[in-house]
């Protein structure tokens, strides 16, 4: 009993190692949305996705040819991915997964860096008593302020958001293309959140 404990904590603790580990040594998967299908004009979004850590259901892959997304049926991505998509690195490709419709350019990162200007929802992985940012982070969603992104919709419209105080952003939407027209505004709160193992934060870069 007594061995099998001591057995048990050693594994517990070299599993805990080489989970922490991978994430101290994190790279990411950095994806930046266009709004046209050239990715000429100035990216409007900038996500990051931790490579080679489950959260989520999905795991990212990136080996500086392509990037993998897969979605898996368990909370510890075992088994086989439902779904898995390939980018190909630096490519301008469709994205119609992501919220807004555009376009995306995926590259392999070494490190997340919080864009200026910008409303950034954060996932980490840690307790609602910590900071984000003291620990690993999995994913961050960067939406710059004012700056105007194609919406879908009949007839396809448009929107910009306006991050407030830490805690939430101004959400502008528009009729059609190009922010023209009159806006329909609405105040998306954001709280800080914890759910098991997971931490949900809202930060405004300037
Ligand atoms: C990029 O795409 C936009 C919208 O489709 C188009 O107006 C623009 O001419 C394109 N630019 C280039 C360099 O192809
Ligand atoms: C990644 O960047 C964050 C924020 O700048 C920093 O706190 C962290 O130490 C960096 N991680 C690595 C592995 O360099
Ligand atoms: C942030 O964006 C606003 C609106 O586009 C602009 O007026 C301001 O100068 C920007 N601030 C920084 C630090 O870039």
């Amino acid at each position: 009993m007594k061995f099998t404990n001591n057995l048990m904590i050693i594994i517990s603790t070299m599993v805990m190692m080489i989970v922490y580990n991978s994430v101290d040594g994190a790279s990411y998967v950095s994806i930046q949305e266009f709004p046209d299908n050239n990715c000429t004009g100035e990216y409007f979004a900038q996500n990051y996705a931790i490579v080679g850590t489950c959260f989520e259901r999905s795991m990212y892959t990136c080996d500086g040819v392509s990037s993998t997304r897969n979605l898996y049926k368990t909370d510890d991505c075992s088994g086989s991915p439902w779904q898995s998509q390939s980018y190909n690195i630096g490519q301008c490709t469709g994205f119609p997964e992501l919220d807004q419709v555009g376009y995306t350019i995926w590259e392999c990162v070494d490190n997340y860096t919080i864009p200026a200007n910008s409303s950034n929802s954060i996932t980490y992985l840690g307790s609602c008593e910590t900071p984000w940012n003291e620990n690993p982070v999995l994913w961050i969603n960067a939406l710059k302020n004012n700056h105007c992104f194609p919406q879908t919709g009949v007839p396809p419209g448009s929107g910009m958001v306006r991050c407030k105080n830490n805690k939430g952003l101004m959400d502008f939407s528009y009729p059609q293309r190009g922010c023209k027209g009159q806006a329909s505004t609405d105040y998306e709160p954001n709280p800080k959140y914890c759910d098991g193992d997971l931490g949900y934060d809202f930060v405004c870069s300037h």
